[in-house]
């Protein structure tokens, strides 16, 4: 404990101050690939959820029960306040990782591919990105990236487009905050 508590003193004051202008640099790089991915999610959506009349910015309150029916994962909460730069980054890796992963299982199910394909390698670069931000801080990373294990059901044609339309909302939401938290790791550095 008493060690941990001199490394991040130590820390603070010399030894992650060298890398910090690429800890902004990347951070920036990461935000634009944040920002891609949530400009491809409406193409995506029209894409891929056809014949149910549901809109991207539809409120899913009356469906947020097709979420558990369907098997969907809730991705880890990111605020920024409170949450060392350790704790964001990991989330923002783990939830991710677990939509690339719910894209990846939509795509196979659904026939509209190509738009997913986009998402899910923007996904994967994304995560790269915050990985490598990660070895930049230089921290001792206690979180462990853990990305759920599930399989959706998606036995009926219409479940197919209501985990199409349920997980790229899903999407929207978190990049929306993965865009704040990095913002906020960027003017905080
Ligand atoms: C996404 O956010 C909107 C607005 O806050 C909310 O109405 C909707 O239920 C959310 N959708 C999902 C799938 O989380």
């Amino acid at each position: 404990m008493k060690f941990y508590l001199i490394l991040a003193v130590h820390c603070l004051t010399l030894v992650c101050s060298a890398p910090l202008h690429e800890l902004t640099r990347a951070s920036d790089s990461a935000m634009s690939l944040a920002k891609k991915v949530l400009s491809g999610v409406p193409a995506a959506h029209a894409a891929c959820v056809t014949n149910t009349g549901l809109t991207l910015s539809g409120d899913a309150k009356s469906l947020e029960y097709l979420l558990s029916e369907i098997g969907i994962p809730a991705p880890p909460v990111l605020k920024s306040e409170g949450f060392t730069l350790d704790m964001s980054l990991s989330r923002i890796i783990n939830g991710v990782e677990l939509h690339a992963k719910l894209l990846q299982d939509i795509s196979n199910a659904l026939s509209c591919p190509e738009e997913l394909e986009m998402l899910i390698a923007d996904l994967r670069e994304l995560s790269t990105q915050a990985q490598q931000m990660r070895g930049l801080a230089q921290i001792a990373t206690e979180s462990q990236d853990v990305v759920p294990q599930f399989s959706l059901r998606m036995d009926s044609d219409f479940r197919k487009q209501m985990a199409a339309h349920l997980s790229l909302q899903q999407l929207r939401n978190f990049t929306q905050d993965v865009i704040r938290s990095l913002r906020h790791i960027s003017l905080s550095n």
